[in-house]
Order: C-alpha cells, then structure tokens, then sequence
C-alpha cells in the first residue's frame, strides 16, 4: 500500500534534517529515499524542493540519470544484470532471461515487494563477466545457481 503523501513528506524532511540541505547533499538525500521507498516518489521530490531548494525536474533530471534511482517502485532487494557488450559475450543476457523466468518481469517487484531485476549498463566489473549488482553488492561472475537461490529466497 502506498505512503500517504504527507507521511512521505514528513518522513524525507527528517532524512534531510540528518543528511543536510546543501545541493550537494542531494544525491545522498536520494539514495537514503530509495532505500526507504523502493523509489524517489512525487512527494518526496516536492519536500526536497521544500526544504533543499532544489526544482522537482531538477530531482527527476538527476534521478533519470543514474541507474540505481527509480521513479517507480522496485524490490527491496535489486538485481541488476550487465547488458554491456563484454558480459552479453559471456552469457548475461541467458542468465536475463533466466531472470525473467524465476523472479517475474523486468522492473516489476514480486509480489511481496521483495525482489525485482533490472538489464544495466557496465557495472565495472567486465574482468569478472557476465557481471551483476544484488543488493548493490558485486556478484561477479553470476551463475544460474545465484539467480535461483534469489528466487528461493523470494518464496
Ligand atoms: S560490460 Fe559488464 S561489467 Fe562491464
């Protein structure tokens, strides 16, 4: 169930009071708000206008622009799989659609909320290909093995 706006606000008003109101403290304002929100919701764009002075495009310009903020709502828990060339030779986008298979579709939270997996560009980790991020943790070389004890842990 959704956060009421006004729950939203308050509670990224605090967040920002514990961060900082400095323009420069937005990106780490953000990353604090999509790990409690799963997302960087409308309300929590507006208290960051509010209370940092900071444009609601001006949010979304930043949050459209790295990968690991969201305008809508993922899993607490993300799988993010490397699209980039040097994994795709090594089998990433198998190990995608093994993904899809196990944890649902791309992008979309499992029912509980738990998990969900998303394609990314190079995570950096081309040495160790076919590269992946779960909980903004390496897991470099990913294996079918990996992708199904995310799914198990799921159920
Ligand atoms: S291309 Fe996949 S981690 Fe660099």
């Amino acid at each position: 169930m959704p956060e009421p706006d006004a729950a939203v606000m308050n509670r990224v008003r605090t967040l920002i009071d514990e961060t900082g109101s400095e323009r420069t403290q937005l990106l780490e304002v953000l990353h604090k708000v999509q790990a409690e929100f799963q997302h960087i919701p409308r309300a929590a764009a507006e208290a960051i206008e509010q209370a940092m002075n900071v444009p609601v495009a001006d949010t979304y310009g930043v949050v459209t622009f790295y990968d690991l903020l969201t305008e809508r709502p993922v899993g607490r828990s993300v799988l993010r799989i490397c699209e980039d060339v040097p994994c795709c030779l090594h089998g990433s986008e198998e190990l995608a659609r093994e993904a899809e298979q196990r944890l649902g579709p791309e992008g979309q939270p499992s029912a509980d909320g738990a998990v969900s997996w998303t394609r990314c560009a190079c995570l950096g980790l081309c040495d160790r290909a076919p590269a992946a991020l779960y909980e903004e943790k390496p897991l470099a070389p990913l294996h079918h093995q990996d992708i199904a004890s995310i799914g198990d842990r799921r159920a």
